[in-house]
């Protein structure tokens, strides 16, 4: 179900970090304060995705540590890598087009605004008026909308199965439903490696939302710290894991901001095996803590290489709706790798349509960009 391709190795190319680099010791304490030193707006928690203009009150906090410098060779690139889901557990992609695209969750097809869709659908329409729920509304990826149930109301939760764990689906004001199932392949290869190893890793999951992958990588056998700024997202993940009766799993659920965490769990050298990061491009700490994707980015891939384990097995970044080539992501990781050995190997995450019957291959949809470091 998942396939890897993989094509045309790389060229070098510098890494052009955003931050002033030190050469330092990782573990002292910040020079200035920063990233969460502006006054702080309203934290809006409403456990999602968030995209706001960048403002003068909000915009370029200095770094909280400057960069590491680091020496020794990049690591060894693939490039460019799809990873291609056709979709698991309840969940496929029947079709897409005319900037729709028509999902199957469990019992639902549901119907979501996908500006990448510029083809036509392949399914007749009344397939897709015949949809359980659609969402309309604002067509930004993050804009507020309402849902539609055309055929009888619906609750606001529907129970969902994907990679063996049970979680809830969730019609939320922004068009997402609970979970980003493209990231299964992501989860899958993070299932593999905690069962495959012969000590109970410890896995990290910043930016971790409603907790799917946090439930994956514990039910698997992992030690899980999750870290999310939303309450409710975290509350949401709560319910997901008392949904699979998994209350029992050793799983941390942190309401935090995700740098303030790893810059205080490398302050106190916490290590982890496996760091999952999935940051949106703008978000905020529960204090109001500004986050920007190209701001923040380098120094929080700077941070989890310091809070990786001397075992380490892998670090994952994901990055959506970003106007940028995974080429970025992937220097950066090489960057931040440099002298760690290892394989930095980056492209897209893709799903492909599935049919009404969930395995007929259709076009793929690519959903995000990934960069992701193993040792080998
Ligand atoms: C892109 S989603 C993560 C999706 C998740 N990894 C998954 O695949 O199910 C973004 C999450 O980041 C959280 N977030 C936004 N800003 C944050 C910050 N500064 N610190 C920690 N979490 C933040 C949001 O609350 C939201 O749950």
């Amino acid at each position: 179900m998942v396939k890897h391709r993989e094509s045309r190795p790389g060229q070098k190319a510098a890494g052009g970090l955003g931050a002033k680099p030190r050469r330092d010791m990782p573990g002292k304490p910040p020079a200035k304060p920063a990233h969460a030193s502006r006054p702080a707006k309203p934290a809006r928690d409403h456990g999602e995705r968030v995209n706001e203009p960048r403002d003068a009150a909000t915009a370029s906090a200095a770094p909280e540590r400057p960069l590491i410098v680091r020496s020794g060779e990049r690591p060894a690139e693939r490039v460019p890598v799809i990873l291609e889901s056709l979709g698991a557990g309840d969940f496929h992609l029947i079709d897409s087009g005319n900037g729709l695209k028509l999902e199957q969750y469990g019992p639902y097809r549901i119907v979501r605004p996908e500006a990448q869709a510029l083809w036509p659908p392949t399914l007749a329409s009344h397939v897709w008026d015949n949809a359980e729920a659609i969402f309309t509304g604002d067509t930004d990826e993050d804009g507020m909308g309402r849902w539609r149930f055309p055929r009888e109301a619906l609750g606001e939760t529907w129970p969902l199965q994907l990679l063996g764990v049970d979680f809830l689906g969730r019609f939320t004001a922004f068009r997402h439903v609970g979970v980003f199932p493209e990231q299964i392949v992501h989860w899958a290869w993070m299932k593999e490696q905690v069962e495959a190893a012969k000590r109970p890793l410890k896995v990290l999951n910043l930016f971790g939302y409603t907790g799917v992958a946090s439930l994956v990588a514990a039910a698997a056998g992992a030690e899980v710290t999750h870290v999310d700024a939303s309450k409710k997202a975290i509350g949401w993940a709560r319910e997901n894991q008392a949904l699979g009766r998994m209350e029992k799993l050793p799983i941390r659920w942190i309401c935090e901001d995700a740098m303030k965490f790893i810059l205080r769990e490398e302050r106190r050298g916490n290590k982890y095996d496996i760091i999952l990061t999935d940051p949106p491009k703008f978000g905020r700490g529960p204090n109001g803590e500004v986050w920007h994707l190209f701001e923040h980015l380098p120094l929080m891939l700077d941070i989890c290489r310091e809070i990786l384990s001397p075992k380490a097995l892998g670090l994952v970044l994901t990055a959506y709706s970003i106007r940028a080539s995974f080429y970025s992501i992937h220097e950066l990781m090489r960057e931040t790798m440099r002298g760690a050995g290892g394989v930095v190997e980056s492209g897209e995450l893709v799903i492909r349509e599935a049919g009404l019957d969930g395995r007929t291959p259709g076009r793929a949809l690519s959903t995000s960009l990934f960069s992701r470091w193993v040792p080998k």
